[in-house]
């Protein structure tokens, strides 16, 4: 299947303002939307259930009036720790949201809920082998993270992952990892992908809960920057050095995820290799009205490249 276009005719880009924990809430999130970009937040960014359902109220309410406002895309850490899982999918449901993405596993736990309520899942996957199983356990969209991402990370070259889906799967593919601007949002669409996530572009913005520090630590950070570790939370992260080389906490062994890490409010200075299209913190408008420029001028080059 491929995307509704009922949710393609309400993107002014085809992109996500990606979920990312302590940055990404209802803020972001409306702002994202009003400007024809799909808004994500963590669900477990709400401190509880309560705060869930009042900031998807609050989104609602913002929307209320907008009907060509883009599709909100809730996150939903899948993973077996993760004790909060049931009562945010009721939250979501409630709520009637359009699209939910699900991470750390296999999205098999929530699907039939989720497509119950009319809602359609994208599962994040890093590997061929969890895009077969996401898949199987009926994701209607796979978004595919890549070598350089921000936060939790894959390894695979975004070239071959996505040739290497779109041998076997036609419907909705969100490219993840190092797009900063316009030129690598086409790019990812020439490549196959229907739709790419940009989650380190907007962590230096009005509407972020990124603290100051973080913030500014991102403007002047480049991709040199950028280390990959698993000793934070356990599964492979894109973190900045200068961030990491501070901590006194003890470190995690690799492969021990645990949800609670996500919410025990310890402020992680992750980031991607796209921190080096960061220059300035500014609003997230400014940010996705400077991607639509490039990204016109990016089609506009290629358009008058000569057909070899
Ligand atoms: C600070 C930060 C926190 C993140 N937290 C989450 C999260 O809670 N859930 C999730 O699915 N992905 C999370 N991610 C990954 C992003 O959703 C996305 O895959 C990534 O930012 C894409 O790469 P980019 O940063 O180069 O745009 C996080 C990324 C960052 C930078």
């Amino acid at each position: 299947m491929p995307l509704p276009a009922d949710l393609t005719a309400r993107l002014s880009l085809p992109l996500i303002a990606a979920p990312m924990t302590g940055v990404s809430g209802p803020e972001l999130a409306v702002v994202a939307c009003r400007n024809g970009v799909i808004g994500s937040f963590p669900t477990h960014n709400a401190a509880n259930v309560e705060v869930l359902d009042e900031w998807l109220d609050q989104i609602g309410t913002a929307q209320s009036g907008h009907p060509d406002a883009a599709p909100l895309a809730p996150n939903l850490v899948v993973h077996r720790t993760n004790e909060r899982l049931a009562a945010d999918v009721d939250q979501l449901v409630a709520h009637g949201v359009e699209l939910v993405i699900t991470s750390v596993g296999s999205p098999e736990p929530v699907v039939e809920r989720l497509h119950a309520a009319g809602c359609l899942v994208f599962a994040d996957v890093a590997t061929l082998r969890h895009a077969q199983r996401a898949l199987e356990a009926g994701a209607d969209g796979l978004v595919l993270l890549t070598a350089g991402a921000g936060g939790q990370t894959g390894s695979a070259n975004p070239f071959a992952f996505v040739r290497a889906v779109r041998e076997h799967f036609t419907g909705p593919l969100v490219l993840a990892g190092g797009i900063s601007d316009g030129h690598a949002l086409l790019a990812a669409e020439a490549l196959g992908a229907d739709l790419a996530y940009m989650g380190t572009g907007f962590i230096a913005t009005t509407e972020s809960l990124a603290p100051e520090d973080y913030q500014a630590a991102v403007v002047s950070a480049s991709l040199d920057d950028v280390r990959q570790t698993e000793q934070v939370g356990g599964l492979p992260a894109n973190l900045l050095a200068a961030w990491l080389e501070s901590q006194r906490a003890p470190m995690v062994s690799a492969g021990d995820f645990q949800a609670e890490r996500l919410t025990n409010g310890r402020t992680v200075w992750s980031a991607g290799h796209s921190v080096s299209g960061v220059h300035y913190a500014c609003s997230a408008a400014e940010v996705i009205d400077r991607v639509r420029l490039q990204y016109r001028d990016a089609r506009n080059q290629l358009l008058e490249m000569p057909c070899r």
